[in-house]
């Protein structure tokens, strides 16, 4: 019995996790295991009614779950910065999920930007570093409002944040066995501090780790490569704020936000499955979003919760009915967000 916290959040969030939860009904039964939601009301919505975004209490319920589904947090009546850092970081830090893992695989039948690319060039995963760099909020104003104005906001780089990542991603390449290369994506001939404790940690944890092929690219080269030669990529392991970047990029040449997935890991703790598009307000209520990026996370959950066969069956169930969609963009799949959830079910 798993128990799983929902929090379908703001705008497409609920309508896109409606779809995921059911296609987690149909492959539970498939597959044989069981489930306990427990539906968690935190977004923007709440915050605008109740005053209250994240409270301490939730994080120490969270953390009785095996895992949390989450739909999209943002709402455009909310400052911005007010609930992507009290809610959706403040999850990610306080359960300590210090791993983004966002993979990036085009579908047969997706469209992608990349003439002459298809499925066999773009399969990659990006790990992310998920708790630290620009992301940890340190910073200062000087002198604010006037012309002489300094606004800080530090990179944090800690050698155990950095080793941690660097080793989840060089175990992750060793287990995917693809074509065991990792790339190390950042800036060092730039930031010859934070990214020279990257360069470091990578090249010693590289020692562990004979049978992975090691590579380097700075991200501005990595853009360029993703987009020229995205078949060079196995895994690439990457700072917070790259990462963010790269894998929006990566979304992109995968065929959209409608099918991008990704997983927020605590490898000893409670991780976090979204799609990794936004609230999307302009689509909201309309029945046009795209929930396979909900389906996809539904099915990186399963996995590592450990069932594996009804994580791939989810993915079998997609690629299956990717053929019958005339796109992965909102209002032009040529059929409804409840449809395509229908039509995953029906092809499990
Ligand atoms: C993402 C998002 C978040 C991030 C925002 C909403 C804070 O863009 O999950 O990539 O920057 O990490
Ligand atoms: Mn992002």
């Amino acid at each position: 019995m798993y128990p799983i916290a929902v929090i379908p959040g703001d705008g497409t969030g609920p309508e896109v996790i409606q779809e995921g939860l059911k296609v987690l009904a149909a492959v539970s039964k498939k597959a044989g295991f069981q489930y306990q939601l427990k539906e968690f009301p935190y977004g923007g919505e709440h915050y605008l009614k109740s005053g209250e975004i994240l409270p301490d209490s939730a994080i120490t319920e969270l953390k009785k779950f095996k895992a949390i589904y989450l739909g999209a947090i943002g709402h455009p009546k909310v400052q911005p910065g007010v609930l992507e850092r009290g809610l959706l970081l403040k999850l990610r830090f306080d359960l300590d999920q210090y791993i983004n893992l966002r993979p990036v695989k085009l579908y047969p039948g997706v469209d992608t930007p990349l003439k002459s690319k298809g499925p066999d060039d773009i399969d990659f995963v990006v790990v992310r570093e998920n708790t630290e760099d620009l992301y940890k909020g340190v910073g200062e104003f000087k002198n604010k409002g006037t012309p002489e104005e300094v606004a800080l906001q530090v990179s944090v780089n800690t050698r155990k944040g950095v080793e941690r990542c660097v080793r989840f991603a060089f175990d992750y390449t060793r287990k995917r066995n693809r074509r065991k290369k990792l790339t190390l994506c950042a800036k060092t001939n730039v930031l010859t501090y934070a990214h020279d404790l990257w360069w470091r940690v990578f090249n010693e944890v590289a020692k562990e780790y004979p049978d992975v092929t090691t590579d380097y690219a700075h991200v501005d080269a990595t853009c360029m490569w993703m987009v020229k030669n995205p078949e060079f990529f196995d895994v690439i392991v990457t700072t917070n704020m790259f990462g963010d970047i790269i894998t929006d990029l990566g979304a992109m040449i995968q065929g959209g936000m409608g099918i991008a997935a990704g997983g927020n890991i605590n490898p000893n703790g409670v991780s976090m499955f979204e799609p990794i598009g936004g609230s999307a307000p302009k689509y909201t209520g309309q029945n046009v979003i795209n929930p396979l990026a909900a389906v996809m996370a539904c099915s990186m959950m399963l996995e590592y919760l450990g069932e594996v066969k009804a994580s791939q069956m989810v993915e079998q169930a997609v690629m299956k009915i990717i053929p019958q969609m005339k796109s992965m963009s909102a209002g032009k799949m040529g059929m409804g967000t409840t449809e395509v959830g229908d039509r995953v079910v029906k092809a499990l």
